[in-house]
């Protein structure tokens, strides 16, 4: 591309001057700390979400903004980048199959598992503002409501410590808890003086949220006897899929679940290792062959 189309601003009557080169800063930075891929991305869209900050940090143009985020100083910054580049949306119940699944299909034996002094581990890998978790702990409540007296816990992650504050709240607006069954409301979640809606210590104390990039280090050892992983490697390219999926596999029991979203598809080496379990679920096989 010419100097000259590299310098005039993609993104017409705005406020901010946001080229070609400045959108191509930003997208090999989201692609290296985070995996998301912003190919395709509408350059409306990157603008859109980032002039906010060229505002409040008062800066004149983008060009200022990927020196900022490229700087030794950047780093805040660069966090409230990919921040605000990653899609958050999430449900209580999202994919309601997969609690159906897991309550039928898994909770059961690992009920009876943690019984016998077993160690009981759920991973919800970019877990965004938490109702992923909670939809985890509340569908073990209602198999095992004596959970806490045993080794039974769900790690709940996601790169964005902003949104792992909202899910260590665990403050809901009532709108948000439609998906939740009455029966399950009733028992977990409280009235705030504001409207709101509070998760009962009881589960709260279930989840614990820790800060986790899924292309980064993974400090864990133990392994889990189920993962939800959804709706977040659709937005990196084909190749971090596939190292996903394959870490994945040692972190797994065998005859572990894990979970999808819906446009999601397990890929790659990983691939014959998983057996299909229902649509959007896998389930580790073991050494013999089968789940
Ligand atoms: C669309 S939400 C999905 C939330 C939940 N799993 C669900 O399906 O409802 C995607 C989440 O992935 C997180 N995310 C994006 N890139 C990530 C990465 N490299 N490591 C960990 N989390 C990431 C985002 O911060 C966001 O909270």
């Amino acid at each position: 591309m010419s100097q000259h189309l590299a310098e005039r601003s993609i993104v017409e009557n705005s406020e901010f001057v946001f080229t070609a080169r400045d959108l191509e800063v930003i997208t090999e930075i989201m692609r290296r700390e985070t995996g998301v891929s912003l190919t395709g991305a509408k350059a409306n869209l990157v603008y859109s979400r980032l002039a906010k900050r060229l505002r409040k940090l008062g800066l004149e143009n983008f060009e200022q903004y990927c020196r900022l985020i490229q700087s030794p100083d950047g780093e805040g910054e660069r966090m409230e980048m990919l921040a605000a580049l990653t899609t958050n949306v999430t449900r209580f119940f999202r994919e309601p199959h997969h609690f159906e699944h897991l309550k039928a299909r898994m909770l059961p034996g690992m009920a009876q598992f943690a019984r016998g002094g077993g160690r009981v581990r759920l991973w919800s890998a970019a877990c965004s503002s938490g109702q992923e978790a909670y939809s985890m702990a509340l569908t073990l409540l209602e198999v095992m409501p004596d959970a806490a007296r045993f080794d039974v816990k769900i790690l709940a992650t996601d790169i964005d410590p902003n949104m792992l504050r909202e899910g260590e709240a665990g403050i809901y607006e009532e709108s948000l808890l439609d998906a939740v069954p009455a029966a399950m409301r009733k028992a977990h979640f409280a009235r705030m003086p504001d409207g709101r809606w509070r998760v009962s210590d009881e589960a709260r104390r279930l989840v614990s949220f820790k800060r986790l990039n899924l292309i980064g280090n993974w400090p864990m050892k133990a392994k889990f006897q189920a993962i939800f992983c959804r709706n977040v490697v659709i937005y990196f390219d084909g190749q971090t899929q596939e190292m996903v999926w394959s870490r994945f596999l040692p972190l797994l029991d065998e005859g572990g679940a894990l979970y999808i979203g819906h446009s999601e598809r397990v890929t790659g080496a990983a691939e014959p290792q998983f057996q299909n379990d229902g649509i959007t679920i896998y389930r580790k096989q073991s050494a013999g062959g089968r789940a």
